[in-house]
């Protein structure tokens, strides 16, 4: 008879829990604590000043961030027992890849002000625990640089579309070129929200010349650099930089839905057909319009509610869009627990995106950090999956859920 607690499958995350158990016989433990509230608070004490509040901050007096956690709070798991989860996987499929669990990293921006190596830290791990990685355009670590250290892992490419369709092309043909194969077009951030604690401390660090990398590394933008006359060596120039860089491909004039089926097609045409997905959906009628101009997917997401305050939390809509089978949910904005990526797969969507917990834990160790938080996460719903009596991911369904009124005493951080 096997008598052994955990069952020979792989991957199998949730020995990590015994793995940390087992510090105690050499007298040690964990350098730090994955529960969501204490991350959150050691990132505070451990990041510089800036750093801490670009990663913090949300639009307005943050109703929309509580929302997100509201609305996972309503919902609740029902477990069930005498369900043989011995061989229980983890595993899934997502746009032809076998991913190791349902989860993603989020597309952050400007790492560098987290930790000097930035977007390295997370590519790297998201490759070793083989889920997808999905890079910012306002990421602060060249694109080529990012897949190189990604590896054989995943990788995903999210777009903030320039008004410059040369700048487009080319940020668009160095993501396939460097193994980039789904494109995911964000949507809500024409325009910084109103952060109150950012404008209040003039946090921007784009405008002070840092995070520009992609940029740099563009051959597109380093003739704009050179029409405008601003040399990179230059550090009052880079300040200059700093701001077009991002002025360019992020802030001013919106794109209207007259925008997708063209982009949708030239990406087609640089992919072989690979998917494109818009990020920032909240309203049914937005995503049957997404379904209907052929995009793959979309990312049910507020943005942390870091751009419109007084929004309803992303998981309240969730449950209303419908998409039908050719397009594909992600889903974010809230994620702290394995069971909010439950909840999120229960409700429609087929993988979910993290983001503030790796930039926590990117904040506090680096790479370690991240990779603790993230194997934390997966352990964590390795072990909630065996808890409630599911095997599969394709099992998990709205049957496990229950929907309760009210917010109880929730807390507004948690
Ligand atoms: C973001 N997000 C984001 N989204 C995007 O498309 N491009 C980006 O560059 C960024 N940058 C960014 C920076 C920071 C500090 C945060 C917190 C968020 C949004 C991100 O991709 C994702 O939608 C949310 O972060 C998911 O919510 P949680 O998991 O952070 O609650």
């Amino acid at each position: 008879m096997d008598t052994t607690i955990q069952p020979p499958r792989e991957p199998n995350y949730a020995t990590y829990q015994k793995e940390l158990f087992l510090l105690s016989q050499k007298g040690s433990h964990p350098d730090f604590s994955t529960r969501p509230d204490k991350l959150e608070e050691l990132a505070k004490e451990t990041l510089s000043k800036g750093g801490w509040l670009y990663a913090s901050c949300n639009a307005g007096i943050g109703w929309t961030d509580r929302a997100n956690r509201e609305a996972f709070y309503r919902w609740r798991i029902i477990p069930r027992m005498l369900v043989d989860t011995t061989a229980r996987d983890t595993t899934t499929e997502l746009f032809g890849h076998k991913i190791n669990a349902p989860i993603a990293f989020a597309p952050i921006g400007i790492n560098k002000i987290y930790h000097p190596l930035g977007e390295l830290n997370a590519a790297k791990v998201a490759s070793e625990l083989n889920i997808p990685y999905c890079l910012s355009t306002a990421g602060s670590q060249p694109i080529e640089d990012v897949a190189r250290v990604n590896g054989d892992g995943p990788r995903f490419f999210q777009l903030y579309c320039p008004h410059d369709e040369e700048l487009e092309d080319s940020l668009l043909q160095r993501a396939w070129d460097s193994g980039f194969d789904v494109c995911i077009m964000t949507l809500d951030t024409w325009q910084l929200a109103w952060r109150h604690e950012d404008i209040a401390n003039s946090n921007y660090a784009f405008y002070r010349g840092i995070g520009a990398e992609i940029g740099l590394t563009d051959p597109v933008f380093k003739e704009r650099i050179k029409e405008a006359g601003l040399n990179p060596e230059n550090q009052e120039d880079m300040q200059k930089i700093g701001e077009k860089w991002i002025d360019n491909v992020w802030h001013g004039k919106a794109h209207t839905w007259e925008k997708i089926p063209k982009l949708i097609q030239k990406w087609k045409k640089i992919s072989n057909g690979r998917p494109f997905l818009l990020k920032g959906i909240q309203h049914p009628d937005d995503a049957r319009k997404a379904v209907e101009l052929g995009c793959d997917g979309i990312v049910v997401s507020n943005h942390a509610g870091r751009q419109v305050d007084g929004a309803v939390g992303s998981l309240e809509v969730l449950p209303e869009v419908t998409v039908g089978d050719k397009c594909t949910i992600l889903f974010d904005s809230g994620i702290r627990t394995a069971a909010d990526v439950f909840k999120a797969l229960a409700l429609g969507a087929k993988a979910v995106l993290v983001g503030r917990l790796y930039v926590f834990g990117m904040g506090i160790a680096g790479e370690a950090g991240v990779r603790h938080v993230m194997k934390s996460l997966l352990a964590e719903f390795d072990i909630l999956m065996n808890c409630a009596g599911v095997n599969r991911i394709q099992d998990i369904n709205k049957s496990h859920l229950r929907y309760v009124e009210g917010i109880g005493g929730l807390s507004g951080t948690l």
